[in-house]
């Protein structure tokens, strides 16, 4: 029997990002014991990723802007996939969630009358994102984190989670992790788990997720049963940097373009208004001139086409690189510094101009940037009821990127802020709610233990020349060539058979050294998960047989909206097998659906 030290709380959150802290503040204040496990440290998390704001409907820069406009927005920006009862809450209690946010002692930027000043952002209808700089992210963990902390959760860092464990009913009821210093088993039981892990960027090649990224939290609900939905639309972010090779997929804000910034090709060409598609033609500034005005006076509500959703804007980079009109480095130019002045830019682009100036000796308020899309964020994740947060397995709740519904098939910059604020709080409340409704203590099954734990350590037996650090590039070249920005039939499905060689290469990975400290063993954890997601993410790519959002088949190039405008792509495990089926959105109501025609 492998050794392990245990512990019993009421509610487990895996995460320590913005989703899974505000979820813990959230639990605690209602009276749950609350643990918050995290596999890096307390603070490091895809959250300061966020960089340009959290989008809420406050109306501080535009009065006309409320809840529904923003509803609106969400959907169209999520090509309608998105759960809409998901994106009404949000809608509605953003600006609740961001007020209390400065109760709670986050700075923002200011309107000359003192109050949170909002900037634009690509999609939204009104300068909307509330905002630090460029570091709002930074500035919101830090406030949820000295709340939760100040509320009194407990924090065990630099633990990984390998596997949920469940009662005798099925019931989520604790998990199984190893901590990364020691190599030890810990183990917690738990009347409800909450997953706020974040995304999946790190099995593509170039993202803007950091080592964490490994779709930890997916994977932990799909093993347990749970269904996961829409993971075929992933979010490639237009401006990522794309020189020196060091910084390739590291962020540049939308708040460039949000401020201003311009997008050319080599031939100095303001490209992006020759890829306005016909779906967002009416709001959408179709000359220069036009363009300017809306910043000049911003009355004019055709937008510049520099800030349509990120998903059209990253397919026309593509495009234009494919065309041979890119940068030296296969990007294209983003240009802040011929529209602002120098001390604007450092004023409201700081890291930016810092992160261009260090490493890539580049100035910004001088010249250019190289940009190209890199992968952001995952629109779809764990299947979960909006008011509450539970997933489809009784005691398990999922909150942020790891769940899936809120953005529908491509997610709007400054909404992941005001989500995980949102649906942080939810599951939080909902987790702590079934928690102390459960009477009894949790009991936990050690043969269970004992099996994750021996499955764990096995990679120390294999005895095969597989790599981790191999199998994972091989993996991350897969998912870039085969199943990136723009998929086919014939890639996809040479990618299906690729993920299933390499899965059976996963499996054999075998591990050198101790337990102490040992990433390659960790990796080999962590690419399980990947493993197991990108199956699911290339399932969804080839069954949807559409372009929406997040999604593009080359094969087929428009959406279709009579057949997969209308449903979830669900997957789940079948045995040792991942499965895909399609199931019906949930449906509107009129009264919602009266929103759309009235601005039609
Ligand atoms: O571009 C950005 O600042 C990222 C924001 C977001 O992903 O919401």
């Amino acid at each position: 029997m492998a050794e392990y030290e245990t512990h019993i709380v009421d509610v487990l959150i895996i995460g320590a990002g913005g989703a899974g802290l505000r979820a813990a503040a959230e639990a605690s204040a209602m009276g749950a014991s609350t643990a918050v496990v995290c596999k890096s440290l307390l603070g490091k998390a895809h959250t300061v990723m966020a960089e340009g704001g959290v989008a809420a409907a406050l109306g501080n820069v535009w009065p006309e802007d409320n809840w529904k406009v923003h509803f609106r927005d969400t959907m169209r920006g999520g090509k309608m996939l998105n759960n809409w009862r998901m994106a009404q809450l949000h809608a509605q209690e953003s600006p609740d969630r961001v007020l209390e946010l400065e109760q709670w002692g986050a700075l923002f930027d200011r309107t000359p009358d003192g109050r949170i000043l909002q900037r634009d952002f690509g999609g939204h209808r009104y300068a909307r994102l509330a905002h630090v700089g460029d570091r709002t992210g930074l500035e919101l963990l830090r406030t949820v984190q000295h709340r939760a902390v100040d509320v009194g959760i407990e924090v065990f860092m630099e633990c990984k989670i390998v596997r949920l464990l469940r009662d005798s009913e099925g019931h989520v009821n604790g998990a199984v992790g190893i901590w990364r210093e020691t190599g030890k088993f810990i183990v917690f039981g738990a009347k409800s788990v909450v997953l706020a892990t974040g995304g999946v960027g790190k099995m593509y090649k170039f993202t803007s997720n950091s080592w964490e990224g490994t779709g930890d939290g997916h994977a932990l609900a799909l093993w347990a049963g749970a269904d996961l939905i829409d993971m075929e639309c992933i979010q490639f972010h237009p401006t990522g940097m794309i020189w020196p090779p060091s910084a390739r997929g590291l962020l540049v804000t939308e708040g460039v373009r949000g401020d201003g910034g311009i997008l050319k090709n080599r031939d100095n060409e303001r490209f992006m208004f020759n890829y306005i598609s016909d779906y967002f033609k009416a709001e959408t500034s179709d000359t220069i001139e036009e363009a300017d005005q809306w910043y000049e006076n911003k009355r004019d509500f055709r937008r510049p086409p520099e800030l349509l959703p990120r998903d059209e804007v990253a397919r026309a980079i593509n495009s234009e690189v494919k065309a041979g009109r890119g940068s030296p480095h296969g990007g294209v130019f983003l240009d802040i510094a011929s529209r602002r002045t120098a001390e604007d830019i450092k004023r409201r682009l700081p890291s930016m101009y810092h992160q261009f100036k260090e490493l890539a000796d580049v100035d910004i308020t001088k010249d250019a940037m190289e940009i190209g899309p890199t992968c952001h964020y995952i629109m779809g994740g764990v299947r979960v009821d909006a008011d509450t947060a539970a997933a489809t397995v009784p005691g398990l709740f999922a909150a942020g990127e790891v769940a899936g519904g809120m953005h529908g098939a491509n997610r709007l910059g400054g909404n992941s802020l005001s989500d995980l604020l949102v649906f942080g709080r939810r599951a939080g409340i909902g987790a702590a709610e079934h928690a102390l409704s459960k009477e009894g203590t949790v009991t936990i099954d050690q043969e269970q233990v004992e099996s994750i734990a021996k499955h764990a350590l096995s990679f120390f037996d294999n005895e095969g020349k597989e790599n981790a650090y191999a199998a994972h590039q091989a993996l991350q070249n897969t998912m870039q060539e085969l199943v990136g920005i723009i998929r086919t039939e014939s890639e996809l499905v040479r990618a299906r058979g690729e993920l299933h060689d390499l899965n059976e290469r996963a499996k054999v990975v075998s591990v050198e050294g101790h337990r102490q400290f040992n990433p390659g063993w960790h990796l080999a954890l962590d690419l399980e998960a990947m493993m197991a997601i990108s199956q699911c993410t290339t399932l969804g790519a080839l069954e949807r047989q559409e372009s929406r959002g997040g999604h593009t088949r080359e094969d087929f190039p428009t959406p279709n909206n009579e057949v997969f405008g209308k449903v979830n792509m669900v997957t789940s495990m079948q045995g040792s097998e991942v499965q895909i089926r399609r199931e019906p959105l949930p449906v509107m109501p009129p009264e919602l659906q009266e929103l759309f025609e009235e601005a039609h």
